[in-house]
C-alpha cells in the first residue's frame, strides 16, 4: 500500500511537470481526468475481460536467447470463448474478437514498472473508455473500460497511449488486434477460421543478444524510428503454409513509423475488401497498397491454382518521399558513417525493397470461396452534409527543429483550440496539409539552401500518417502540389480512397481532405501523426466534442 502510495504521488508529480503550471490549473477543476477504476453496474456487459501489461521473456528469433519485451497478456471473465485469441510464444497481445452491439468491460492492469494506458484505436468508445493520455495509470494500477461496439465489422487494433511513452511501449510489445464481425459480414461467408488471419507488420532491431535496440536520439526521433528486422505475426522470416485457395489476411502496419508498400513479387495485383476498420463496397485491385503506420488492410489473397509446394512472396517495393529528401540521398548510398549516420537509424532504409511473408502451397484444394462483387453498403459522405464546406478544419503539418507540429502547435494534456471544438452530431470537412511556409521564405533569403531550390520546409518534408480517434472518415480529395512529384509517383497508385479510414498517409506536398462524423460522444478526441516518435514529440491535438 505504502509503494502504490508513493508511486501514484511520484505519478501525479510526473503528469503535472509534464503540462505548463497555468493550463494544468485553469483546467484542472474544468477537466479532472478521473481515472475509472469502480465498474458501472447499470452497464451489462456481454463480454469481460482482464487485460495485464507486464514485462516477459519471449523467444522472438528462431536461436538464441529470449527477448525482454511489454507485452499485454488477458483472461475472459465472461463471454463467448472466442473473444479472446491467444497468440502462443508471442509478444503480440491476444487478438480480441467483438460482435457489433457487444457491451464490453475491460479491467485493465498495469504490471509494468512506469505508466500505461491502452486505446482502441479504430474503435469508437466514449472518451473515458478511449485510452486519452490523460487517464494514464501508474504502476500496480487498474482503469476499467465500458463501451458498446458500435463499429461495423472491420479490423481494429490496441495498443498503449500513455503520452511520451507510446512509442517505446509499442515498440516493446504493448499491441493486439481487434476484430469486430456483424450481421452484414456473416452473410458475405467471406474465408474464416483458419483461414482468416491476422498479417501485424512490424520492424525491429535487435542487439547480438536478441535483445530490442530502441534509440532516443533527436535526429532518429525526427525521422522515425526503423528496424531492420521485418517481423510478421512476432516472427522474423515468416512462412504461411497455405492451401490452394483464398484467405482473408487483415493486414496492419503496427511498425513505429516505417510505411510498406505492399505489393506480390511476380507482379499480380492485389485485391482490398477492407480498410480501417471497415469493409469497402466492393473489392479493389490495386498494382501496389500503401500501408503505413496505424492502417490496416483487409487483403484477398488468392493462392487457387497454385501447385504444390511452389511459393509466392509479399514485398514491400522500393518507393521514396517517407523522408526528407536530404536523408533519402544519404540512405541511397547506404552510408552509416559519420553525419550520414547520425541521420540514418537502420541497415533498412526507408523505401527499400525487401520481402515480408512467404506463402507456400502446402495442400492442393479445387474448393475455393468466390470473391463477392459486392461487399456492403454505406452512405458516401457529401459536401451537402457539412456545415464547413469553404471552412474545413486545418490539419497543417509542420516540422520545427525538433518538434514535428499540427497547426503549429504540440500536444497539451487539455489544450483545445476553437477551431478544434465541435458540435456533437456534426460532419466536419477537414483538410490535412503540409504547411512550411513561413519557414521556407525565412530560410529562402538568408539561408543555406537559397530560396526557389530547397527551402527548409521542403528539406524537412515527409510523409506523415495522420490518426483521429472516434469515428472513421471518408476521403473527399486528394491534391499533390509542390516540389515532391517524382516521390509521389512511386506511391501514388497505392492508396484506397472508398473506404472507411481513420489514419490517412499524406506525402510531401499532399493536401488531403476528409469528411468526419462526431457523433454519439461529447469529450476529447485526440488527432495526431502514427509515427510513434512524431507522436511522442508533440505532434497530437485534440478535437472538443461539445
Ligand atoms: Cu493508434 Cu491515438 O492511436
Ligand atoms: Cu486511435
Ligand atoms: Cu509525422
Amino acid at each position: 500500500m505504502k509503494n502504490i502510495n508513493k508511486e501514484r504521488r511520484r505519478f501525479i508529480q510526473k503528469s503535472s511537470l509534464a503540462l505548463s503550471s497555468t493550463i494544468f490549473s485553469k483546467w484542472l477543476s474544468a477537466n479532472p481526468a478521473v481515472i475509472k477504476n469502480h465498474k458501472n453496474y447499470q452497464f451489462k456487459a456481454d463480454v469481460e475481460i482482464e487485460i495485464i501489461a507486464r514485462s516477459a521473456n519471449i523467444q522472438i528469433l528462431k536461436s538464441g536467447p529470449t527477448t525482454r519485451v511489454q507485452k499485454f497478456y488477458a483472461n475472459l471473465l465472461k463471454g463467448p470463448k472466442n473473444s479472446l485469441q491467444h497468440l502462443k510464444g508471442n509478444y503480440l497481445g491476444p487478438i480480441l474478437n467483438f460482435t457489433q452491439g457487444q457491451k464490453v468491460r475491460i479491467y485493465f492492469k498495469n504490471q509494468l514498472s512506469e505508466a500505461s494506458i491502452i486505446h482502441w484505436h479504430g474503435l469508437h468508445v466514449p472518451q473515458a473508455s478511449d485510452g486519452h493520455p490523460m487517464y494514464s495509470i501508474p504502476e500496480q494500477q487498474q482503469y476499467i473500460y465500458e463501451f458498446e461496439v458500435l463499429n461495423r465489422a472491420g479490423t481494429s487494433f490496441y495498443h498503449s497511449h500513455s503520452h511520451q511513452l507510446t512509442a517505446e511501449q509499442v515498440y516493446y510489445g504493448l499491441a493486439g488486434l481487434i476484430i469486430v464481425t456483424d450481421e452484414y459480414e456473416k452473410k458475405l461467408e467471406l474465408p474464416d477460421g483458419e483461414y482468416d488471419l491476422p498479417l501485424v507488420i512490424q520492424d525491429r532491431q535487435f542487439n547480438q543478444r536478441n535483445q530490442l535496440l530502441y534509440s532516443n536520439h533527436m535526429p532518429v526521433r525526427m525521422t522515425g524510428f526503423l528496424g531492420d528486422n521485418i517481423l510478421v505475426n512476432g516472427k522474423p522470416n515468416i512462412e504461411f503454409n497455405v492451401k490452394s485457395r483464398a484467405y482473408r489476411f487483415r493486414a496492419l502496419n503496427g511498425s513505429n513509423s516505417r510505411i510498406y508498400k505492399l505489393a506480390w513479387d511476380d507482379g499480380e495485383p492485389l485485391i482490398a475488401i477492407g480498410t480501417d476498420a471497415g469493409l469497402l463496397e466492393r473489392p479493389v485491385t490495386k498494382p501496389y497498397i500503401m500501408l503505413a503506420p496505424g492502417e490496416r488492410v483487409d487483403l484477398w489473397l488468392d493462392f487457387s491454382g497454385m501447385d504444390l509446394n511452389t511459393e509466392r512472396k509479399l514485398i514491400s517495393l522500393p518507393f521514396s518521399g517517407a523522408m526528407p529528401p536530404m536523408m533519402e540521398m544519404h540512405q541511397g548510398r547506404k552510408s552509416k558513417m559519420g553525419m550520414h549516420g547520425m541521420m540514418m537509424n537502420s541497415n533498412l532504409a526507408h523505401g527499400e525493397q525487401f520481402s515480408i511473408a512467404r506463402f507456400k502451397i502446402s495442400v492442393k484444394t479445387s474448393n475455393s470461396p468466390r470473391l463477392p462483387d459486392k461487399l456492403v453498403t454505406f452512405n458516401r459522405f457529401s459536401e451537402n452534409m457539412i456545415d464547413n464546406a469553404n471552412k474545413p478544419i486545418p490539419m497543417g503539418i509542420s516540422m520545427q527543429p525538433m518538434k514535428p507540429q499540427l497547426n503549429k502547435r504540440s500536444f497539451q494534456m487539455y489544450d483545445v483550440t476553437d477551431f478544434e471544438t465541435v458540435e456533437l452530431g456534426s460532419y466536419k470537412k477537414i483538410s490535412i496539409f503540409h504547411d512550411h511556409g513561413q519557414q521556407s521564405e525565412r530560410q529562402g533569403r538568408g539561408g543555406m539552401m537559397g530560396k526557389g531550390m530547397m527551402g527548409k520546409g521542403m528539406m524537412f518534408s515527409m510523409a506523415h500518417p495522420i490518426h483521429m480517434h472516434g469515428q472513421q472518415f471518408q476521403i473527399l480529395s486528394r491534391k499533390m502540389e509542390g516540389m515532391r512529384k517524382a516521390a509521389y509517383e512511386t506511391v501514388k497508385d497505392g492508396f484506397i480512397d472508398s473506404g472507411w479510414k481513420d489514419t490517412v498517409l499524406v506525402m510531401p506536398g499532399e493536401e488531403i481532405e476528409v469528411i468526419k462524423p462526431f457523433q454519439d460522444y461529447k469529450g476529447l478526441f485526440l488527432y495526431h501523426c502514427h509515427n510513434l516518435e512524431h507522436e511522442d514529440l508533440g505532434m497530437m491535438r485534440q478535437f472538443k466534442i461539445v
